[in-house]
């Protein structure tokens, strides 16, 4: 197994374990380091719609703990209806994981490469944080 499909696969297994009662839309994320470490998280909604948290800056979260955000290198986020395990759409991060992404790599200093898929892992879109959020805004 490649070390893409490593991490797709870590996705799709915190993709699993996702709290999404209310749109039923389940999304995993895998965060890897330099030293090939990797932090999951998913997407955690709340009965107050607002207070949802998305996968990424659950799995962002993880990763700050598991081996500090300077060390990201890049990560996979697969999401899609719960239940439908065929062929979908790559979801790609929402504008705010777009910015929180940006935190971290400022971190690092470096361009994070993102891998966005389906649920099933097998439609695959390569990015950068910096293709998907250019001209981001920082306070320095
Ligand atoms: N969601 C994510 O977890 N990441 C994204 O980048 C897009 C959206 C979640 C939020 C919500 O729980 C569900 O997907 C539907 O919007």
């Amino acid at each position: 197994m490649s070390g893409e499909d490593r991490l797709v696969a870590a996705a799709q297994e915190a993709r699993l374990r996702a709290h999404a009662p209310y749109s039923d839309f389940l999304v995993g994320c895998a965060v890897e380091s330099e030293d090939g470490e990797i932090a999951v998280g998913a997407n955690m909604e709340n009965a107050c719609y607002r207070l949802g948290v998305c996968a990424e800056q659950s799995a962002l979260t993880a990763a700050q703990q598991a081996f500090g955000l300077d060390k990201i290198k890049r990560l996979a986020v697969v999401g899609g209806p719960r239940g439908v395990s065929s062929k979908g759409e790559a979801v790609t991060p929402c504008g705010g994981c777009r910015q929180a992404i940006v935190e971290a790599a400022r971190l690092a200093d470096t361009d994070v490469a993102i891998i966005c898929c389906d649920a099933s892992g097998t439609e695959r879109f390569s990015t950068t944080i910096d293709a998907l959020l250019p001209a981001s805004f920082a306070l320095d």
